[in-house]
């Protein structure tokens, strides 16, 4: 059996170059390059996109944008180990979810950070209590497949922490019943990184850049003509110090821009920061990020427009029937474990 890399990219608005960078271009890297020795999993958490409130009527077209967008960003369809699939086609994601909140505590859940934040911006009654415990069923995700890397932006490192320490309770509770991911430290060494990605915002370099910012100002979607992305860069935040040093903690806006500079590029970090620090150019940095954003976003978006609707149906389809059977497998063993089904 081939180790499983997974991850879950939501549709609930459209994807930034965060979601990317931290997220897609690594799950398909590792398809394109160790799917023969790697079964890869990129799936739509398409119950996870209303956690907060949405637009319902435009949710199924997002859904199929996000799997165009995989398709276009490289994700290799036509391999036999590549699947692509939305959760709610999947019911048992939701029953597995079931059963883990009955084992998870609410102290647990109110701790999350994620949770914490979003939670703050809406009124009491407004705090579903899906988005309190959307990182439970993000658990039920990751272990009815039983996936050992689960490449995730910096952001969501207490929900894969928090799969883990299920994982091992329901171990400990009832026997082996399911293989926990890695350890956050083992999957950036898999990875290749020393710690979870964050992008930041371009206007306010202190938050993270992403979807649900209301004024987009300092986000570059993927569908972000190359022009109006050119545009947001050249006028990020960054400070007065004069000089170019990466430093995320003092210079988080200088850092952000030599961060995107290195991944777009496809270059070492510390290869791109010898190029520029010292220099004293706010000016010229922004110019040579705009212009890599602005050739990456024109390439990304002419695959985009020449994705065949059609082949994605067909993997959809057949990844959804196989998946099928492998979480109904799982599902099985943690319902006779709980006692729902009687034992073989
Ligand atoms: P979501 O849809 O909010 O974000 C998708 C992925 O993008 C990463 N990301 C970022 N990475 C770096 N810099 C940023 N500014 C940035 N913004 C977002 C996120 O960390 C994430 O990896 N709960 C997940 C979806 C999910 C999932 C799963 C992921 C559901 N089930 C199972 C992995 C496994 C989420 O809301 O991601």
């Amino acid at each position: 059996m081939k180790q499983i890399i997974l991850t879950g990219i939501r549709a609930n608005n459209d994807l930034t170059i965060g979601n990317y960078l931290g997220a897609l271009l690594p799950i398909v890297d590792m398809a394109k390059k160790r799917a023969a020795e790697y079964q890869v999993n990129l799936f739509v958490p398409d119950l996870h996109s209303f956690t907060t409130p949405i637009d319902h009527s435009t949710l199924n077209a997002q859904i199929m944008q996000n799997l165009r967008i995989f398709t276009a960003a490289g994700l290799p369809l036509d391999h036999p180990d590549v699947h692509i699939y939305r959760q709610s086609y999947i019911p048992a994601h939701s029953e597995l979810a079931w059963i883990f909140d009955c084992f998870t505590g609410m102290g647990e859940m109110g701790r999350m950070t994620q949770y914490k934040d979003k939670s703050a911006k809406l009124s009491e009654d407004r705090i579903s209590v899906g988005l309190f415990n959307y990182p439970v069923l993000m658990a039920a995700d990751i272990l009815l497949y039983g996936a050992t890397y689960v490449p995730v932006g910096e952001d969501q490192t207490q929900h894969l922490e928090f799969t883990r320490d299920i994982a091992l309770r329901m171990n400990s509770q009832f026997g082996e019943l399911f293989t926990a991911p890695l350890p956050v430290p083992k999957q950036h060494e898999f990875f290749g990184k020393d710690q979870g990605l964050r992008i930041k915002d371009l206007q306010d370099p202190r938050k993270k850049m992403s979807k649900s910012d209301e004024s987009g100002k300092g986000v570059i979607f993927m569908s972000d003509t190359p022009e109006a992305a050119s545009k947001k860069i050249m006028s990020a935040a960054t400070d007065s110090y004069g000089e170019i040093r990466f430093d995320t903690k003092e210079r988080p806006g200088i850092s952000n821009l030599l961060q995107i500079l290195a991944l777009l590029g496809g270059r070492n970090q510390s290869v791109v920061n010898a190029e520029w620090e010292g220099k004293s150019s706010y000016g010229d940095l922004k110019k040579a990020v705009a212009a890599i954003a602005s050739s990456f976003l024109s390439d990304f978006q002419a695959r985009l427009s020449q994705v065949d609707g059609e082949q994605i149906i067909a993997k959809l389809e057949a990844s959804e029937r196989l998946m099928n059977e492998t979480a109904n497998a799982t599902l099985l063993r943690a319902q006779q474990a709980v006692g729902l089904r009687p034992k073989a």
